[in-house]
């Protein structure tokens, strides 16, 4: 497996959040929606790699973006990267979200930068009706609206505090949605006590679902054991790893603390 790829391009979504394109056939071949790639980032301290959702595919380019917050030492130096720059990746890692031709429409649930795998998903999941539902807490938050859009075919967003679209959580949106609507399938990623309503909601409903996860990782490969999450097994529970087992989990497996 090759590991040096090349940094195709740098784009800001927002003032700590960018969009990076990444120049590698072989990620952009294989990479399904949902997975991730784990990043050396280089700089002082940030020896481990970070895990990053593969956002969007370009599989005629070779190319792939990836959705950065920046939070720490590791997406900072992301963050002063140029184009050209090599750049150490594995990927794509992890089991990505389901795409069953019998789910006939669809609806995604995305909360902060939890948006960024939604949108690859909109783009190959064969649904004939796509839903996306976005939450942001202000309106300088809100990022990447006219992608999601372009991949959807009906988009509603919602800020805490009412500065953009409809006021209120993401959450509730989901709920007046379900209301309203069949759904065959919720597809949620976000933070976990957006992540824990929306699943709720949707077992309230019956309408199966899937979350993908974020726990801090070390090996992304399954060998360390630092990413465990709790999920139920057999009237029991038990730890999966996020970067083996997920990041995507059915919402149903997933005990959130
Ligand atoms: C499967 C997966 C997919 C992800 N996809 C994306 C993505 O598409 N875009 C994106 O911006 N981020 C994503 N993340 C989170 C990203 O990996 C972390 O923000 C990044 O590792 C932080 O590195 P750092 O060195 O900048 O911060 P650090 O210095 O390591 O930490 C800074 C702060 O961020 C918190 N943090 C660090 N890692 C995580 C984590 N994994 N989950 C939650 N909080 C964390 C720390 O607790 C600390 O408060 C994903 C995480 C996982 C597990
Ligand atoms: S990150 Fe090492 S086992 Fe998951």
């Amino acid at each position: 497996m090759n590991l040096i790829h090349r940094v195709g391009s740098i784009k800001p979504l927002n003032e700590d959040t960018f969009l990076m394109t990444i120049e590698s056939a072989e990620i952009a071949a294989a990479g399904l929606p949902g997975q991730f790639v784990n990043v050396r980032c280089g700089g002082p301290d940030a020896y481990l790699r970070r895990p990053f959702s593969l956002c969007r595919v370009h599989r005629d380019q070779g190319t792939f973006d990836i959705g950065v917050q920046i939070r720490g030492r590791g997406t900072q130096a992301l963050s002063l990267m140029r184009e050209g720059d090599p750049i150490d990746i594995m990927g794509p890692l992890g089991r990505g979200f389901s795409l069953k031709s019998e789910d006939k429409r669809i609806a995604v649930v995305g909360g902060g930068i939890g948006v960024f795998p939604l949108l690859q998903l909109l783009r190959e999941h064969p649904a004939a009706e796509k839903l996306a539902l976005l939450g942001f807490r202000i309106r300088d938050q809100v990022i990447m609206e006219k992608d999601f859009r372009d991949e959807c075919h009906e988009l509603c967003i919602s800020t805490d505090d009412g500065s953009w679209g409809v006021a209120g959580f993401v959450t509730s949106l989901l709920e007046k949605k379900l209301a309203e609507k069949k759904i065959d399938r919720v597809f949620i990623c976000g933070p976990v006590p957006m992540m824990k309503r929306a699943v709720e909601t949707c077992k309230g409903k019956n309408i199966p679902c899937e979350v993908s996860l974020e726990e801090r990782m070390g090996c992304g490969i399954g060998a360390c054991l630092v990413c465990a999450c709790k999920v139920k097994l057999d009237g029991c529970w038990d730890y999966a790893h996020v970067c083996k087992d997920g990041p995507v989990f059915s919402g149903e497996s997933v005990i959130f603390e």
